[in-house]
């Protein structure tokens, strides 16, 4: 089925099949990267780039609800993010507050709900607020989930999963013999979502970045090229359909 191949390139050209609409991921997470690149590329300055990736997540969202995609994980702050210029950091932690003001009534509409990962303790008052605010507007809605990682770290999770497993053990009386995968697993803050099907990065980088890196151990990796205020629906469509062409085999055969 997917033998038709771009001579130039000699890899399978996507845009030739039709998306498998049986087949679409789960869980798709994206590294959205690329909006400092994407002002600079326009001498502006970095903040239109995160206003402007704003814009994608609204487009993006919208365009995987339709999909039917069930859970669409976002990484938006990351741990390490906190060593960028402080009006940087000032005007990401901002962009809930504005940008849910407008977006809340669309994902209500399509009946998205909002959910975070992240050590959000940690957030300004005003973002926390905007953030519970979407999520308790958006807490019975029943079709996609929209997960933000908001000061989110891979290596902290994990650091975290294992403190609390030590603690109960410890509380018990029982040994680190008792931990197994599960535990580590029920412990994460995506304790509640299955792990990513598909990964996403845009604007060309290939690394990981302290993302979910327990949680992508069989995920799928796409590297795309576009930088993120440029990603839009023929660009997921073209890595679902990637992704479609892949076989999976977990370990198996
Ligand atoms: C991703 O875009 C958004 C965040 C990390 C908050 P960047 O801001 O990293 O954009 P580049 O990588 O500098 O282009
Ligand atoms: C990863 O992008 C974090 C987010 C997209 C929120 P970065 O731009 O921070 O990653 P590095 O520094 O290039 O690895
Ligand atoms: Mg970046």
């Amino acid at each position: 089925m997917f033998k038709k191949l771009n001579k130039k390139k000699n890899q399978p050209n996507q845009s030739d099949f039709e998306l498998d609409l049986h087949n679409i991921p789960e869980h798709v997470a994206i590294i959205m990267d690329g909006n400092g690149r994407w002002a600079k590329q326009r001498k502006l300055p970095r903040i239109k780039g995160h206003y402007q990736g704003t814009q994608t997540v609204k487009n993006i969202t919208k365009v995987a609800s339709d999909l039917g995609i069930k859970y669409l994980t976002l990484y938006a702050f990351s741990t390490e993010n906190w060593s960028r210029p402080e009006n940087e950091v000032n005007y990401i932690m901002s962009l809930p507050g504005t940008f849910l003001k407008t977006f809340l009534p669309e994902l209500i509409e399509n009946n998205v709900k909002v959910e975070t990962i992240g050590f959000l303790e940690h957030l300004p008052n005003s973002t926390l607020n905007a953030i519970a605010k979407a999520k308790e507007d958006t807490k019975d809605n029943t079709g996609l989930k929209l997960i933000f990682a908001m000061n989110y770290g891979g290596r902290a999770e994990i650091v975290n999963s294992v403190k609390k497993i030590y603690d109960q053990l410890t509380a018990k009386g029982l040994s680190s013999d008792e931990i197994t995968e599960q535990m580590i697993d029920e412990h994460l803050m995506t304790h509640a979502y299955p792990d990513p099907d598909l990964l996403i990065r845009t604007s060309g980088e290939q690394r990981i970045s302290n993302f979910l890196i327990w949680q992508v151990s069989y995920s799928e990796f796409i590297f795309n090229e576009k930088l993120w205020p440029d990603f839009d629906k023929e660009e997921l469509i073209n890595c679902i359909k990637i992704y479609q062409s892949r076989q999976r085999r977990f370990g198996g055969l």
